[in-house]
């Protein structure tokens, strides 16, 4: 694909970049500071208030400030002058998309620019609910959703500071998701461009994981993209926006599920150390001290060789591993001696089975040309991926077959509002999915992200030498 938006908007983009990081603290600072009814919302108020108490983010916003202050009091050079009123024409006649996110326990709502700058955006997230219930009962996350979804959509325009006349399109997930769940969002748009006329255009939440690095990163197409989260597990080639060649996905369980229900098996909701984390945070923040040999059984599914997952295996081991303890220490899973043990065990082992299938990907696709060799990226994005032991893991395997491994922060790896808009604002900028009649549209629960070739892959039968990533994982 081409640059953005030519030479201004890289300008544009490099000031955004600084603007980016100092959203993710302010961000940060006013999540940890400010719950106001669960809404965590970046607002220029509060984050300004929030800035004076850490010195080193205020200077960072002065250099910025400084740096206009400088160029409006000295006046730039004519030349300079020319191309930075071009990019402030450009600024000011930029595009925005409002995305919408709701297809599973988060209410997500943000503002974006065409050259990826966060303008505004605010997550309500249910995950306290669900785990006191045991995990997501559909018709609660659909009550959730329809009562903060008015509430979050308005902080995302009021932190943007813009009104409804101010968008370009309106982007919401409509698949694949829970229906209860996506029914919201949808219904919601549909009120939205009822009453202001906006285009609509419709999302795959997956392939919304899958272009989140673009907002950040330059990359081109053809890419591989390893999609890692709570309800999918796949490895695809991304050729173009909607077109997308499976090589692999999951038999069962996606890697975020199985690392909920682990953490749920070992109460991982009672244990002090993981108040107020995700089933994966908390196993992977445990794991960290862990030893895994604790469990010296083989790793299942590695024998396949394929580009196809299956986690229902290592999850039983796991679990049938951590009753046995029980039984011996006699107590309750949260309180057993080799917890972080487990832990350890449990994520090198689901590790161990994601660097297999990406590294037999990665051949596949050098002996059938889908990337070009000179431009070799695989990016990683969902929810799992915003660990870091899997993270180096991956980064091991990418310096072993010469791929630039490239993956969102992890606060655009779990499911958000910026997401929704960044692809929505992909497909605005070249046409592409853009809905005529919007009355029309339904959400669809299942839907492929693209053409599976899974069989071409396993017919293949590629065998992959060992990779000793452990070596660089802690
Ligand atoms: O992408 P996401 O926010 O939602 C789905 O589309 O599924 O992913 C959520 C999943 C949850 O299963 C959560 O436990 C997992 O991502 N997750 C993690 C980590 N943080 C979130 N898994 C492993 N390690 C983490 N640090
Ligand atoms: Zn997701």
């Amino acid at each position: 694909m081409a640059a953005p938006c030519g030479m201004a908007c890289d300008l544009f983009r490099f000031q955004s970049h600084i603007k980016y990081v100092i959203n993710l603290y302010k961000q940060h600072i006013f999540s940890a500071f400010s719950k106001y009814r669960g809404l965590h919302t970046i607002s220029r108020h509060h984050c300004d208030v929030e800035l004076c108490r850490y010195p080193p983010l205020l200077s960072l916003q002065r250099i910025i400030r400084t740096q206009q202050v400088h160029q409006d009091r000295d006046g730039p050079t004519p030349q300079a002058k020319r191309s930075y009123q071009s990019s402030k024409k450009e600024a000011t006649r930029r595009r925005l998309v409002l995305g919408i996110e709701t297809s599973c326990d988060e209410t997500g709502a943000a503002v974006v620019d065409e050259c990826g700058s966060i303008v505004g955006e605010c997550l309500h997230s249910q995950k306290e609910i669900h785990s006191k219930n045991g995990g997501i009962i559909p018709p609660v996350a659909q009550a959730l959703h329809e009562q903060y979804i008015d509430h979050v959509v308005q902080n995302a325009m009021d932190a943007a500071n813009i009104k409804w006349t101010d968008l370009s399109a309106v982007a919401t997930t409509i698949m694949p998701g829970l229906a209860l769940s996506l029914s919201v969002g949808l219904q919601y748009s549909k009120d939205v461009i009822k009453k202001t006329g906006l285009p609509f255009i419709p999302v795959h939440h997956m392939e919304a994981h899958a272009l989140t690095i673009r907002m950040v990163e330059r990359v081109e197409f053809p890419f591989l993209v390893f999609l890692v989260s709570g309800g999918h597990c796949i490895i695809a080639v991304a050729r173009d926006l909607g077109n997308y060649l499976i090589l692999g996905q999951t038999k069962d369980d996606a890697p975020g599920e199985a690392y909920d229900k682990i953490a749920r098996k070992l109460k991982l909701n009672e244990h002090p150390q993981c108040i107020g984390m995700s089933g994966g945070q908390a196993i992977e923040h445990l794991a960290q001290t862990g030893d895994r040999e604790v469990m010296k059984a083989y790793t299942p599914n590695l024998q396949s060789k394929d580009c196809t997952f299956s986690f229902s295996g290592v999850k039983s081991m796991v679990s049938q591993f951590i009753s046995k303890e029980e039984k011996i220490q006699d107590v309750q899973a949260a309180q057993l001696s080799n917890i972080n043990d487990i832990a350890a065990a449990f994520q090198f082992k689901v590790t161990h089975q994601l660097v297999k299938k990406i590294a037999r990907a990665m051949i596949y696709c050098k002996e059938n040309s889908l990337i070009d060799t000179c431009h070799q990226t695989m990016v990683l994005s969902g929810g799992v991926a915003s660990n870091g032991y899997i993270r180096n893991a991956m980064q091991y395997v990418c310096n072993e077959y010469g791929y630039r491994f490239l993956c969102p922060p992890p606060k655009l790896c779990t499911d958000n509002g910026t997401m929704i808009a960044w692809t929505g604002m992909e497909r605005l900028k070249r046409n592409i999915g853009i809905a005529n009649e919007v009355q029309n549209i339904r959400y669809e629960p299942k839907y492929p992200l693209g053409e599976d070739i899974s069989d071409q892959v396993k017919a293949e039968q590629i065998t992959v030498p060992s990779i000793q990533f452990w070596k660089k994982c802690y």
